[in-house]
């Protein structure tokens, strides 16, 4: 087996590291690194979990997000015109369906000139951010790295003239083929060159940008379609002769790098930035978000996206997704809606598409597809508070977002070898559906705690391989035992709209009837959380009390983030025999316990019970007994 250790998954052998297992107890490995140096660090553990957290502890844990960064992004190659855009955006409303962000592919510019529009079929590019903006949507727009070389393309201009350009062997301008055409490629290995595109993103210079449009970096290996394995020669050279092989797999880290940095100076620099890349490095988890590259629309491909971003997380990268529906081919449409349904547990969770491929957008299949379709997304805006509690917790201590069941359960073997299934966090365990046709679909849940299904409530022993019915309705998924999740379960436009909306907390009690559980809250946008501005709760059931108390810092010079945001449901799980009245405090007021549906579109089941309108705040402590 040959382990590419710094790949970028495209065409990179310049340091690998073949794994050659004996026996058990012992592996073999032989290291070659084309520049002859190689940086190695061992991390020690013991657990999972404590490797992540030392490796992120020396290449830097994964930058927060905006909370709209975690919903759900539509794109496509392309999003054609004005027009386009305004009619996708007004289908999802016409359709009850939420989304974020609307991408914008390599044909919104000028003749594949970065930075410009194509004015033809964006006359308004600011208005039409701005339409966008006021239904709390965002843009994202593309800018690959490989510069049209045109003497009339102002960012060519400025960096030829500067000297900016990555050299050839003989020391010209390196000259690739890209997209673009005939192209150039900045050093961004010299720091002055990254600090010259950070200003790029500035508003006065980039034109037609508005707060609200963010960033997508592609090609960025770099991709070069007439280059020798697809990308830069490896005696090109960069600053201080440095030839391209000793950093070809830093390139795309170095753009997505100075990308990054251009979107937190624009402005005010208060917003957090959101720039997807292709390419990655140790380190990019600082940068923003990765996803997969171009996979096609099969299902072999939507198994695959599991581990792949499994392992995404694994090397601290935990903002990662697979083009949901397969990037190449048109999918059937039970693909796309068992897409849909995994993707919605994706930490990155965007559509795309090929130019060639059919519309496929999620109302275009029939009334009821577009239901399934809705559900899923409605099902990851439900669970946006416990991603983005989850998001923060990654970004403390590098533990990823979505984990591998053996970093859940790392003495249970039954674990190792299953990528199929993964958990979001610690609570939720998710099995995707990866056949056509499935009638039947084999889940195995791990520990010694039971594991109750997230539709209907229903309880399923921990340790066992479960055989279930296969729904059309949606991937299997189950809430464990001694969690307590967080969620919000009204649906609006988009998940800035949902800032104020209460919150429904799911209690899922273990056999000593208990439970515990958190919720990160904080302005979804500014850097402000790094003063202090946040909420963090701990939350505990245990003797038949649910407490929540404060665990963000206190300091008087640290500052605050007020909201007044409501529980307005606590659902029971694993209470027997049913309790009917819960006593709040310090309130001293008594409410109803009712038996309750757990989804509010979804399954019913005696052994579901509801709190209804507790009505406690969730920056406040307080405790609930249930009588
Ligand atoms: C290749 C990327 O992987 C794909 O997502 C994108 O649509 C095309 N380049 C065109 O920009």
């Amino acid at each position: 087996m040959q382990i590419d250790v710094l790949g970028t998954g495209w065409n990179d052998e310049y340091t690998s590291v073949l794994m050659l297992p004996s026996d058990q107890k012992r592996v073999d490995t032989l290291w070659m690194s084309e520049a002859g140096v190689v940086d190695a660090f061992f991390f020690v553990g013991p657990g999972p979990k404590d490797v992540v957290m030392q490796y992120t502890s020396v290449t830097g844990t994964p930058a927060m997000p905006q909370l709209f960064a975690i919903a759900y992004h539509q794109c496509r190659w392309n999003y054609r015109d004005e027009e386009d855009v305004y009619n996708v955006d007004a289908k999802f409303d016409e359709h009850d369906i939420p989304y974020d962000v609307l991408w914008l592919d390599i044909d919104h510019t000028d003749g594949r000139k970065y930075f410009t529009w194509d004015r033809l079929l964006f006359p308004n590019p600011e208005e039409m951010q701005k339409k966008l903006a006021a239904k709390g949507r965002h843009m994202v727009a593309i800018v690959d790295p490989h510069i049209k070389r045109d003497e009339s393309y102002f960012i060519h201009k400025e960096a030829s003239q500067k000297g900016y350009y990555v050299k050839d062997a003989t020391g010209k301008d390196f000259d690739g083929w890209c997209w673009s055409g005939s192209s150039s490629y900045l050093d961004v290995l010299n720091p002055e060159i990254r600090s010259w595109w950070a200003e790029k993103f500035s508003y006065e210079n980039y034109i037609g940008s508005t707060p609200s449009l963010y960033i997508w970096n592609d090609m960025n290996e770099p991709s070069v379609f007439n280059g020798p394995e697809v990308s830069m020669p490896r005696d090109a050279l960069h600053q201080d002769d440095v030839e391209h092989r000793d950093l070809h797999n830093a390139y795309g880290y170095y753009i997505h790098m100075a990308t990054s940095d251009g979107l937190v100076k624009r402005g005010d620099g208060k917003d957090r930035p959101f720039v997807l890349s292709r390419a990655f490095f140790p380190g990019s988890q600082r940068y923003g978000a990765i996803w997969t590259g171009d996979n096609s629309a099969e299902w072999d491909h939507l198994r695959v996206s599991v581990p792949m971003v499994l392992t995404l997380g694994l090397t601290g990268i935990s903002f990662s997704g697979a083009d949901v529906g397969g990037f190449f081919g048109n999918s059937d449409t039970e693909l796309l809606v068992r897409w849909y349904q995994v993707g919605a547990y994706y930490p990155f969770f965007r559509a795309h598409a090929h130019q060639d491929t059919r519309r496929r957008e999620p109302w275009l299949f029939g009334e009821r597809n577009t239901q399934l379709m809705r559900e899923s997304i409605h099902t990851r805006y439900m669970f946006l508070p416990y991603f983005y509690t989850l998001f923060r917790e990654a970004n403390m201590t590098g533990v990823p977002v979505v984990r591998p069941l053996w970093m859940e359960f790392p003495d249970d073997e039954q674990t190792f070898s299953n990528d199929e299934a993964f958990m979001v966090g610690n609570s939720l365990l998710v099995q995707g559906i990866y056949t056509e046709k499935a009638k039947h679909v084999s889940v195995y849940l791990p520990g010694d705690q039971s594991w109750y299904d997230i539709r209907t409530g229903t309880a399923y022993g921990g340790g066992v391989i479960h055989k279930l019915e296969a729904s059309e309705d949606s991937v299997p998924a189950f809430q464990r035992a001694g969690t307590i999740v967080p969620r919000k379960d009204r649906f609006r436009r988009s998940s800035t709209q949902m800032e104020n909306d209460p919150y429904t907390l799911v209690i899922a009690l273990n056999s000593s009837q208990a439970a515990e559980g958190w919720l990160y809250v904080d302005d979804g946008k500014s850097f402000e959380f790094l003063q202090g501005a946040y909420i963090h709760r701990h939350f505990t059931y245990s003797d038949g009390k649910l407490k929540s108390s404060n665990l963000a810092s206190t300091g008087v010079r640290s500052k605050k983030f007020a909201s007044e945001c409501i529980v307005e449901r606590i659902i029971l799980l694993g209470f027997s025999p049913g309790p009917k009245k819960a006593l709040i405090e310090p309130v001293n007021e008594k409410v109803d316990i009712e038996p309750g549906p757990l989804l509010l579109r979804g399954g019913w089941s005696s052994s579901v019970l509801t709190i209804r309108k507790p009505n406690v705040r969730i920056a406040d402590d307080w405790t609930i007994k249930i009588l």
